[in-house]
């Protein structure tokens, strides 16, 4: 099976945009995004910081969110920032999706005929129905994961501009699996690829472990389905389950390794102390989790940091982050019977790493 014929193709991985005036127009919002969005952040930091320690004094993970979302909000330049960094993120979807969605039916059937062929397997339930807390517009993706049929190739193209160009040969995801710890006796037959997306990750663990048995999982059926799709094109045998994270559809200890990339910021905080007990009971003895995720609050996280928090929660569809991130997660994950150390340093300074073994009973 070749990839669908789209206009301009692909470069490597991703496809184009099907108009060349779409992919000038995308470049100007990475660019913007890196410009003037991560751009002048150090200074909205700063004016925010020094505008809470003047009305507030010294504050901790303690002080009320509102009164520090009260003081920053009322300053034009953070303001004016919230609104640019909305407004780019609009202005991004719209043009993606737009460009691919003239070619909505060819890439529906070509994912379609995709389903019958490997090497490797999709295996999702027709009549499932995503819980209502996964259909939220994450990210304002229209549709969100699991409701726009082309979703999968808009959000491959999306998150290129999401991360300014710096994936679009899945290199960030290339440098998740180069630095995934291992169970120390080495033996990996099973892999898990947990809330895998389009499968970015879970291609690449097959290439560094040829010889296991690669599974990617995750809600969303259109993200699979074009996860599915990439993977027959470029003959890996890799296999996507629909299902949730809460609730796996795995016997206990059947993986030797489970990949984590930002998973735990996206869902509700009963769904991630369900989803760490589940990690714990699919894990062999030896096994390790290994977690790549946003930061979780310390009582010296600056003011600044926790407005851009609830900034990003209640402004580009985020809306379980603070949840996750005020929770005690290694407390969490110690009580589900875990062993933590910490994780391979990652380009991204922003993530956390974390590697959780399952014990040798
Ligand atoms: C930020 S993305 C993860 C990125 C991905 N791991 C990667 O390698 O790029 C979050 C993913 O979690 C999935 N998700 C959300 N809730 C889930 C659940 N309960 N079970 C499984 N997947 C879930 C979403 O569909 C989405 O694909």
């Amino acid at each position: 099976m070749n990839l669908i014929d789209l206009p301009r193709g692909y470069r490597g991985l991703l496809p184009r945009t099907t108009r060349l005036a779409d992919e000038s127009y995308l470049d100007f919002v990475e660019t913007f995004r890196g410009i003037a969005g991560y751009g002048n952040y150090d200074q909205v930091a700063q004016t925010g910081d020094e505008a809470v320690r003047q009305q507030l004094g010294e504050t901790d993970d303690t002080t009320p969110i509102e009164d520090i979302r009260e003081v920053i909000n009322a300053l034009p330049f953070p303001a004016a920032w919230q609104r640019l960094m909305r407004s780019h993120q609009e202005m991004m979807w719209r043009r993606t999706r737009g460009s691919f969605l003239p070619f909505d039916e060819a890439l529906l059937d070509a994912m379609k005929a995709a389903e019958s062929e490997g090497p490797g397997k999709l295996v999702y339930d027709p009549n499932f129905t995503p819980p209502d807390y996964a259909r939220r517009e994450i990210h304002l993706q229209p549709g969100g994961y699991t409701d726009d049929p082309i979703g999968g190739v808009v959000y491959h193209y999306g998150t290129k501009v999401f991360y300014a160009g710096g994936n679009d040969q899945d290199e960030m995801h290339a440098e998740l699996v180069d630095t995934l710890t291992p169970p120390a006796d080495g033996v990996v037959n099973r892999v898990l690829d947990l809330a895998c997306s389009i499968g970015q990750a879970t291609t690449l663990l097959k290439d560094r472990f040829p010889d296991a048995e690669v599974t990617g999982l995750d809600v969303a059926l259109p993200l699979l389905r074009y996860a599915h799709y990439q993977a027959v094109a470029r003959q890996k045998a890799v296999n996507y389950v629909q299902g949730l994270s809460e609730d796996l559809p795995f016997e206990d200890g059947h993986f030797d390794t489970i990949l984590s990339y930002i998973l735990f910021h996206e869902i509700p905080v009963p769904v991630i102390q369900a989803t760490v007990k589940e990690a714990s009971r699919v894990l062999r003895p030896g096994g390790t989790f290994c977690i790549f995720e946003f930061p979780s609050a310390s009582a010296d996280m600056p003011a600044s940091q926790r407005w851009l928090i609830d900034y990003d929660s209640n402004n580009n569809c985020e809306p379980y982050s603070p949840g996750f991130v005020y929770l005690d997660f290694h407390a969490l994950l110690r009580e589900a019977g875990f062993e933590l150390a910490p994780g391979p340093k990652n380009s991204n300074g922003f993530l956390q790493t974390i590697v959780a073994t399952r014990p040798n009973s």
